[in-house]
């Protein structure tokens, strides 16, 4: 049998509090199916705080040969943001050309959605995951006089708009079979006139897909008044970003959203992450959700073909939130209730 070697990133803040609890459910799912092995890559505030390292090329180079990763979260207030944030974890994302965000919501039975009357929940945003406003095209010139000027460029290539794209289709076949793309095009004309050309050309070769276009602003209205007429969202990088935290909150928290940086030609590894941040605000208190790590790490499965055995970790998530969703607990006792029912 073939052997993986997972690398694990537990980053920062609470990163480090769910991450153990994602490779605890995947070592058990794992269990007499394929032989796991895992790397561990000290990365994050600490690392850089204590040596000044941020991802050095060698460990980069050992990130490259695994077959997936995981991640927890970076970011810490006693580091300037971006420079983590940037030099970790989009630099993974780019240089291992992970190009399409995969962030699925649903709301399960058990969680206590804000919404009063939030339907069936069950949609897949595809996040651009390599251009848009985050390439760090742009700079600041007179940089602290009154003559400052700032710019951040966003990058929108035909190749890299049409792959994600073709992703999102191609994902909407196994679904309910409709897209949304959701841009702002009515005022960033450039970017998105090609990317509503570009769904307009790919949608040629799916006539069972039906598509539609909602702008930004308008979405984050849909999402909160009605979120169950969504299926497959389309977007770029930021407003990806930026619906996703929304969804993750219509159905009961981040703490339940997991997601996965796919890979352009399984090149690289593609890496898997809950969509929250380290939480500096809960870190080291034990309160985490350590669900969305654990639903990052059933994505792991997946994509490496254990779809079985991602089902497995899936059903006790499910099942776990339905009968203890509403309960207050740890960290480490929702870790330890899930990974008993599997
Ligand atoms: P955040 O996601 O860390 O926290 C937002 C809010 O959600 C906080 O109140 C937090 O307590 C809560 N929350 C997040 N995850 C939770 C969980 N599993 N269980 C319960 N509550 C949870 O976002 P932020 O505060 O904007 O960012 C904090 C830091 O994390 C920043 O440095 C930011 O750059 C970084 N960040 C990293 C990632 C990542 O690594 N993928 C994602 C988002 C933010
Ligand atoms: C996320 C985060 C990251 C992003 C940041 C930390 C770079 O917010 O994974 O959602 O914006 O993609
Ligand atoms: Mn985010």
């Amino acid at each position: 049998t073939k052997k993986y070697t997972i690398a694990v990133i537990p980053g920062d803040g609470i990163g480090k509090e769910v991450t153990p609890w994602a490779q605890k459910a995947l070592e058990k799912a794992a269990e007499g199916v394929a032989e796991f092995e895992y790397e561990h890559f000290d990365l994050g505030a600490e690392r850089y705080l204590r040596d000044g390292a941020i991802l050095p090329e060698e460990e980069e180079d050992r990130i490259k040969q695994t077959d997936a990763i995981l991640l927890g979260a970076v970011g810490d207030p006693r580091i300037k943001a971006g420079i983590l944030e940037r030099g970790l974890l989009l630099k993974l994302r780019f240089d291992l050309d992970q190009y399409v965000n995969l962030r699925p919501s649903k709301l399960y039975r058990g969680v206590t959605s804000p919404l009063a009357d939030p339907g069936d929940i069950d949609f897949v945003v595809v996040r651009e995951g390599t251009e848009g406003l985050y390439c760090g095209a742009g700079g600041a010139v007179r940089r602290g006089t009154p003559n400052e000027v700032a710019t951040e460029v966003s990058i929108n290539t035909a190749y890299g708009v049409e792959r994600v794209v073709r992703y999102a289709f191609r994902l909407a076949m196994k679904r309910k079979k409709h897209v949304t793309l959701v841009h702002k095009k009515n005022v960033l004309v450039n970017a998105g006139d090609m990317w509503q050309r570009i769904v307009d050309k790919v949608a040629e070769e799916y006539p069972e897909v039906s598509h539609d276009y909602l702008h930004i602003d308008a979405t984050t209205i849909f999402m909160v008044s009605d979120p169950s007429r969504f299926d497959v969202i389309l977007t770029d990088n930021l407003f990806g970003d930026i619906i996703t935290d929304e969804a993750g909150a219509v159905v009961g928290g981040v703490g339940y959203s997991a997601s996965g940086c796919i890979n352009a030609s399984d090149e690289y590894p593609s890496m898997f992450e809950p969509i929250h941040g380290s939480a500096p605000d809960i870190a080291g208190q034990n309160k985490a959700n350590p669900t969305a790590a654990i639903l990052s790490a059933a994505m792991l499965l997946h994509h490496l073909g254990f779809d079985d055995t991602a089902a497995s970790i899936d059903a006790a998530v499910e099942a776990d939130i339905e009968e203890l969703g509403s309960t207050a607990r740890s960290t480490d006792e929702v870790g330890r209730d899930i990974l008993a029912r599997m």
